[in-house]
């Protein structure tokens, strides 16, 4: 346990919340370790426009109407609340998947920002929760079950009668999730108590099934329930929770991956990938290398043969042939939660081979063009889109009807993406540093204080980036250390200068360059990173490509025009408008065309991927 008496000031001894958690098992397998998230702090950006929205949400929705499907089946007073709609309405399969979101949010708002209303509303959450959980006897529920639906879907599923359109376990992995996230990001022992509660009774549960019922059962989604059952392993030492993970390793989905074999083909997409972030967190408690193969073989497989030019993945939620991207651009591609979740696992895998460049080449990729613009910023509560439309005239929360059809809303959406969002909006900080015995990582270039306590030193890193292409970082605090900076693929001529002046050392693309120093207070790193435009080529079609400058994908602003095909884009057309910036123009289809970064691309149909023909500018 660590006490962070700063958090928590004067006032520390007089609450109930008394610190973090940290993890008691040392992970196997790993050479790089990311900041506990109350070290790094974002600063005036983008990001951090988009961390208030999500922020202001988390403090305005009635938790009364949170609770309202956990009372109800727990035969507890819902207390005069209105009960929501979407995927939280009473009637709806998998009602209060939403809420362990939440508190996974409010945990990370408190542990990021010191925010106590977060801190509060989290804590309180918790003790309703823990009312519920206690009640089951009443409800009839077996000792520690937590859920807005009966436990008899559970049986329903075991038996393989389950025809409700329920995904129980996916459901449940999200409250387990989020009793963990209070546990070791705020230290409220209520959520120990009732996180161990309900991870007995998945003990208790799958302990009555035969290997075989429990591959049939994974049949159904089950979100993450190995990662996090690892996770409670990780964090208490009991090995009783590795055991029960493993029941939860899919041998149809583990497999095949294991052996090399790309065979996602046809596959729902998020239903697997908290899979193989569970693998890499079974790994790194057991060191078996089965886990690490697989959580490896799977994001190089997503990345390298299913994912678009913004980094999501999936078209009508699944996975398609290897390298089918020109051939799918419609408008239910690129699910929010995959990337959510591929940005997961690419941390994990980050943490095990911090000198292969590629993890942050795509983490950078998908968390500006993907994740950045998912949310919307003309409303304050930080509402997403569910699906990212790649077709032709695509339109950012104008999705088809079943993927949502529209941006969220603050009681009537609840989708699985409205719940990922809340978690990747108030953790925008959370993977910019890591580091390691000697070194620091700076894997992204995103406007941060880092506050390394271990050594005693501050670090600031200013930018606009990627609207510029330069990055500073101010070193307070002495000591010898390197300095570990990712040179992203995509520049060239990258140059790192101290106090002014130019170093010599070698900063080749999609490495990372090391900067070994004894530093002095006020030391000042100025990174260039030259950027230019670039095409980006469908897997399957070179003449179908996006267009990129530097990280940022960009596309055309088609205002309300409807388009029936991608755009005929000239190349030699394009130009910058200006010396800085990322506006653009084009001529596609014989028109000029206002080009623009995908990630303000809100409010107007667009292009992103065009039928391209000549060659850029020089
Ligand atoms: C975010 O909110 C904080 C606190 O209200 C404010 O100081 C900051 O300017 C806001 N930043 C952005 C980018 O919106
Ligand atoms: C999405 O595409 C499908 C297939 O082309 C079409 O039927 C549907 O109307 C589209 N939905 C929207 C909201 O554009």
């Amino acid at each position: 346990m660590r006490f962070f008496a700063t958090l928590l000031g004067f006032y520390g001894a007089t609450v109930s919340v008394v610190g973090q958690f940290a993890p008691v098992v040392t992970e196997t397998g790993v050479s790089a370790h990311p900041f506990d998230i109350n070290q790094v702090s974002l600063t005036s950006s983008r990001f951090m426009a988009n961390q208030n929205r999500t922020l202001s949400y988390l403090k305005f929705v009635d938790t009364n109407r949170l609770l309202y499907n956990f009372r109800l089946n727990h035969k507890l007073s819902t207390n005069g609340a209105t009960a929501n709609g979407g995927w939280d309405a009473p009637t709806f399969p998998f009602r209060t998947h939403m809420q362990g979101h939440f508190l996974t949010a409010w945990a990370q708002c408190y542990a990021q920002l010191g925010d106590t209303t977060c801190r509060d509303r989290a804590t309180s959450f918790v003790a309703e929760l823990l009312k519920c959980q206690n009640n089951n006897a009443a409800a009839g529920f077996a000792t520690g079950y937590l859920s807005g639906f009966p436990e008899s879907e559970f049986t329903k599923l075991e038996s393989g009668t389950l025809t409700s359109g329920n995904v129980p376990y996916y459901a449940i992995h999200k409250t387990l999730a989020g009793l963990l996230d209070v546990y070791r990001w705020i230290g409220d022992a209520n959520a120990k108590t009732v996180l161990l509660a309900f991870a007995g009774w998945v003990d208790t549960r799958t302990a009555k099934l035969s290997y075989d019922q429990m591959q049939k059962v994974m049949q159904t989604e089950f979100g993450g329930m190995n990662e996090v059952l690892a996770d409670i392993y990780h964090q208490t030492g009991d090995k009783k929770w590795l055991n029960v993970a493993q029941r939860f390793d899919h041998a149809a989905i583990f497999d095949p991956l294991a052996s090399n074999q790309d065979q996602l083909n046809g596959l729902h997409a998020n239903t697997q990938v908290p899979k193989w972030i569970g693998a890499a967190r079974e790994y790194k408690a057991t060191g078996i290398t089965k886990y690490r193969d697989i959580a490896k073989n799977a994001w190089a497989y997503t990345i390298n043969a299913h994912t678009y030019a913004i980094g999501g993945n999936s078209q009508a939620e699944h996975f398609r042939a290897p390298n089918a991207i020109s051939t799918f651009l419609t408008n239910d591609t690129a699910e929010g939660c995959n990337t959510y979740n591929m940005l997961k696992l690419t941390r994990e895998l980050f943490t095990m081979n911090p000198t292969d460049a590629s993890y942050f080449d795509f983490y950078e990729r998908a968390l500006i063009n993907h994740m950045l613009g998912q949310q919307n910023p003309a409303t304050d509560h930080g509402h997403i889109t569910y699906f990212t439309s790649l077709n032709a005239g695509g339109h950012r929360g104008l999705g088809p009807a079943w993927g949502g059809g529209t941006w969220s809303t603050d009681y009537d959406s609840h989708w699985c993406c409205q719940g990922t969002g809340l978690e990747t909006n108030t953790k925008m900080q959370d993977s910019i540093y890591f580091y390691d015995d000697s070194s620091l990582y700076v894997n992204l270039f995103t406007p941060s204080k880092l506050n390394w306590k271990a050594r005693s030193v501050t670090i600031t890193q200013s930018t606009t980036f990627p609207a510029s292409d330069t990055t500073t970082l101010t070193v307070s605090g002495s000591g010898s250390w390197a300095m570990k900076i990712r040179i992203p693929s995509w520049t060239s001529g990258a140059t790192i200068a101290v106090n002014g002046a130019t170093q010599s050392i070698t900063a080749t693309p999609g490495s990372y360059a090391t900067l070994s120093r004894s530093w002095t207070s006020e030391d000042v790193v100025t990174i260039k990173l030259p950027m230019k435009l670039r095409v980006v080529p469908a897997n399957d079609n070179k003449a179908v490509a996006a267009l990129a400058f530097g990280p940022t994908v960009l596309c055309g602003n088609y205002g309300s025009s409807t388009l029936s095909a991608n755009p005929k884009l000239d190349l030699a057309s394009v130009k910058r408008s200006g010396t800085s910036g990322l506006t653009f123009t084009g001529t596609a289809d014989g028109k000029s065309v206002n080009i623009g970064p995908f990630y303000e691309a809100q409010g107007f149909n667009y292009a992103v991927y065009w039928a391209v023909s000549g060659t850029l500018p020089a």
